[in-house]
């Protein structure tokens, strides 16, 4: 008799923000930039800003909590918690360890993922995996990033663009199909059109901030992302033989409005299937599409049943998606 196969299911989302918000115009003021163009080129109105002293894991800790509530899990029942950052509070203990012992999770295992904007997509894989394995039952999948603390502000090419937040998913081992299937890819090459400046091993300069902040190449990133994300649309949909009309709903990474409409055109759909967040949170890497996700899943625009596209392009380049049965 062959054994029933175990899927992972999502049975709870939760994102959090913090309270602070700088518009376009806010930034009007300190940079050679103008509300319309990046409205024009980025999509984005608005983005939130971790108050000072408030770090990554507090906004992880929030959005942690309320999707353990929605999924009716406390934190003695987590086997694994896994958190999507390229923005930890301290090199060491990982992000996850402090949120682990502020959840009162302890015993259980925990790990930081970083994978910059997909580092979500990759986290849910690693759980995804974990699950189906046997291995582990319930696990918490948080993307969380604190990415302005990084961020130049002189710099307008980089500066309009990153906002801070977190969102967060448990899932379960289930008999019922949920994550379908998830693909993940990287490639090093292009390391240097989009990437942190500074590093433990790699050194400091004398500058500010130890001479940390974001570069990008953003019209050559914009390309490459464009290109691998129609790319992973198909191979998602071949590896699970279904057609793009399968799909009901899209959480793309939110980085660029032309980029998320790109893909949806690729996939032939409509934007009202397309959640975008983009407008009022800018790019908050790991954290856009958790957060996209809890917004749509709490707004009741993706129902249970529904078949849902997630999709994440980020530094390194790493990109990735997960094929979902809500
Ligand atoms: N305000 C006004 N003008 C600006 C600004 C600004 N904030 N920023 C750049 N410009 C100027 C440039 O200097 C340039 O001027 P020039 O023609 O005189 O040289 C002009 O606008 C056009 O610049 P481009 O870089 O060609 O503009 P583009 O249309 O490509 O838009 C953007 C830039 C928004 C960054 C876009 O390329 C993009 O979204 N790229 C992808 C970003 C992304 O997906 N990142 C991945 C995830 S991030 C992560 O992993 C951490």
């Amino acid at each position: 008799m062959s054994e029933t196969p175990v899927y992972s299911r999502i049975t709870g989302t939760g994102s959090h923000l913090p309270e602070k918000i700088i518009t376009n115009a806010d930034l009007e003021k300190i940079l050679d930039t103008d509300d319309q163009w990046i409205r024009e080129r980025t999509g984005i109105q608005q983005r939130h800003i971790a108050a000072e002293g408030e770090t990554t894991s507090d906004l992880a800790y929030e959005a942690a909590v309320k999707a353990m509530q929605a999924a009716g899990v406390s934190a003695d029942e987590l086997d694994m918690i896994v958190v999507g950052t390229t923005t930890p509070d301290l090199v060491f203990p990982s992000t996850a360890c402090l949120l682990q012992a502020r959840l009162g999770a302890n015993g259980c295992t925990a790990m930081d993922v970083n994978a910059a904007c997909s580092g979500f997509i990759y986290g849910l894989s690693v759980a995804d995996n974990f699950i189906r394995t046997g291995s582990k039952k319930k696990v918490l999948v948080v993307g969380a990033e604190t990415l302005t603390r990084m961020v130049d502000w002189n710099d307008r090419t980089t500066a309009v663009l990153f906002g801070d937040g977190a969102g967060a998913v448990v899932l379960e081992a289930s008999e019922a199909p949920g994550v379908l299937s998830t693909h993940l890819h990287a490639a090093g090459e292009y390391a240097d059109l989009l990437t942190a400046t500074a590093g433990v091993s790699k050194g400091f300069t004398a500058e500010e901030r130890g001479g940390l902040k974001i570069e990008m190449k953003g019209n050559e990133v914009f390309k490459v992302a464009v290109r691998t994300l129609g790319r992973i649309v198909d191979e998602t949909l071949e590896a699970n033989g279904m057609e793009k009309s399968d799909i009901d709903f899209l959480v793309p990474h939110q980085a660029n409005l032309r980029i998320i409409s790109a893909t949806a055109k690729k996939l032939g759909m409509d934007m009202d299937q397309v959640v975008v967040t983009v407008h009022k949170h800018g790019n908050t890497s790991s954290a856009s599409v958790p957060m996209a996700l809890d917004e749509a899943v709490r707004s009741g625009q993706i129902k249970p049943g529904m078949t849902v596209l997630l999709e994440a392009f980020g530094g390194g380049f790493t990109w990735g998606s997960a094929l979902i049965k809500m």
